[in-house]
């Protein structure tokens, strides 16, 4: 009998190697696998595709007697969490023991990268743009288009960068397939080797993933044979979410300061080192093998809808009860997400906001939910689905507060190149406290009027508003990247849908 416990960090916080540990010293050979990404049902013990979850030190007799039933949710494909998936990126999860080649073959690895060395550069870069696949980083840019870029680039030395600096709030996609799956992101930064001219790859991995570091440079030194003369690094980033923007993380991977370059030239044309780069993240990489192996007109691009195919590892997270990691064919509704599949608040109270796509996405509003998921519904709405987080709060949320920390986040993050972010997010802080306070105090005041060299009067909570949109519409328009760019999107949604979160406490306070 062999019991399947995940080695995934999640999972080994909750006790799964206690648990593990358990289970051996009863004498079973216990495999450790990769995450279900079933995360409140972690640590989860599977024997004969059956699931125990969360288990503790005290179930395992009863399960290993088949009790247990108060944790015991049946066969675990069925569990209807797993079943409503359409797993490819993560098609392995839960299967197979994420450094062992025999389980990475048994199950149909190596076979894109074996196919891609056949059909050679052309046919590859024809069969990945013919399968719609999209970047998963966030900006959705085809993955396709920016491999011909790199392919139809001059000169002998070009790089696979990918990039793994996964900083957004509530995501966890990128650990779980680099923890889980590392031969398949290997495999597809190899396949991207072969259609653009590249023998060189770097992981730029962040610091605060210890397990993902680990077992990604164990994978490395396994396959380096199998994807010879491609060879790939890791490097770790430093913890700054900047790092992310892949500019700053090129400057970063150079040894240089983390800090934006402007655009043109794009890295696809002069990145790394100066040479032409192909920088796709995690995800997008992991989803070509299965793109080779089916050829660029198969399954994959006949899943999603419009112009965004495929399937999304959505994560989810925040105040929800069954949170994890879904992966679907786009066009799902936030409503579909957050109570069918993630059952609804923890805490049992009403949702009152979603964020979607990171600390730089915008709040939606129960209104909204009906929105599917796809990069251009969510444009026209003035939101991102970014790299895919989701995260829920309940109606004890204070929309106001979340506004602020969009604000205090970008001037924390600030990589300080261009004004309208690195000015524009602490004037920004300001404002805010500003129109929740009432502006109203004459300490307040007089420190305003300091700050600002401006004489010692209130504006109208109107007025500060109006200064806030402004603000918002510079730093969308004004900033060099993402970060300055797309901070106006929390804001501005949580001031549209939740005004008197700001205007509210004002009037409580007064
Ligand atoms: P972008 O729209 O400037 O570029 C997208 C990608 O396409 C880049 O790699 C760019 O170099 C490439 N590209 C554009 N035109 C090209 C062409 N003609 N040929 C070849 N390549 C071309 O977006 P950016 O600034 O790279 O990313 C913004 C996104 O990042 C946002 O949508 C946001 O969701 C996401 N983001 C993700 C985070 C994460 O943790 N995953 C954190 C922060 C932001
Ligand atoms: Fe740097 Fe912010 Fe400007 Fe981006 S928007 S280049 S992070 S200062």
């Amino acid at each position: 009998m062999i019991i399947k416990i995940s080695d995934d960090a999640l999972a080994r916080a909750m006790g799964a190697d206690e648990l593990a540990r358990a289970f051996e010293r009863k004498g079973h050979e216990v495999h450790r696998t990769s995450s279900w990404g079933m995360h409140w049902l972690e640590p989860l013990v599977e024997i004969d595709g059956k699931g125990w979850g969360p288990a503790t030190l005290e179930d395992v007799d009863d399960i290993l007697e088949g009790g247990a039933a108060e944790i015991a949710i049946g066969a675990i494909e069925q569990h209807p969490f797993i079943a409503r998936q359409q797993r490819l990126t993560f098609a392995r999860a839960g299967k197979t023991r994420p450094l062992n080649l025999q389980d990475y073959e048994a199950t149909g690895g190596w076979a894109g990268l074996r196919r891609a060395r056949q059909i050679g550069s052309a046919q590859i870069l024809e069969e990945v743009t013919a399968s719609g696949l999209r970047g998963r980083g966030g900006a959705g840019f085809p993955a396709g288009i920016k491999w011909q870029t790199v392919a139809k680039a001059s000169g002998p030395q070009k790089y696979i960068v990918c990039n793994a600096d996964e900083g957004d709030s509530g995501t966890f996609a990128d650990r779980m397939l680099i923890e889980g799956d590392p031969f398949m992101l290997i495999e597809g930064m190899a396949i991207a080797g072969e259609a653009v001219g590249a023998d060189r790859g770097y992981v730029y991995l962040r610091s605060e993933y210890p397990d993902a570091i680990r077992k990604l440079e164990r994978a490395v030194e396994l396959s380096a044979g199998i994807v010879a003369p491609f060879q790939v690094e890791v490097r770790v980033g430093a913890g700054a979410y900047v790092c992310g923007e892949e500019t700053s993380l090129l400057n970063s991977l150079e040894g240089k300061r983390g800090e934006v370059r402007a655009k043109p030239p794009l890295p696809a044309l002069e990145g790394l080192f100066g040479k032409p780069t192909v920088v796709n993240n995690v995800l997008t990489l992991a989803a070509v093998p299965h793109i080779l192996v089916e050829g660029g007109a198969g399954h994959y691009g006949t899943l999603g809808m419009g112009r965004s195919k495929g399937t999304m590892p959505i994560q989810l997270a925040g105040n929800l009860k069954h949170g994890g990691l879904f992966e679907t064919g786009f066009g799902i509704t936030l409503k579909e997400l957050i109570y069918d599949i993630g059952g609804g608040t923890e805490s049992g109270r009403p949702v009152k906001a979603v964020q979607v796509g990171g600390p730089l996405g915008a709040y939606l509003h129960p209104d909204q939910f009906d929105i599917r998921f796809d990069y251009e519904e969510y444009t026209e709405a003035d939101a991102l689905i970014g790299h895919g987080g989701i995260t829920v709060f309940d109606d004890s949320a204070d929309m106001g507060a979340m506004a602020r920390f969009a604000m205090e986040f970008c001037a924390a993050e600030s990589c300080g190149k261009c004004t309208p972010c690195r000015i524009g997010a602490v004037r920004g802080v300001e404002l805010i406290d500003r129109i929740r306070t009432g502006g109203r105090t004459a300490d307040h005041i007089e420190r305003t009027a300091v700050m600002h060299n401006a004489p010692k009067h209130g504006r109208s909570q109107e007025q500060e508003i109006g200064l806030l949109t402004d603000l918002c519409e510079t730093m969308k328009f004004g900033s060099l990247c993402a970060l300055g760019g797309f901070t106006p999107f929390p804001v501005m949604s949580a001031l549209k849908n939740w005004p008197e979160d700001f205007t509210g406490r004002a009037d409580r306070e007064a």
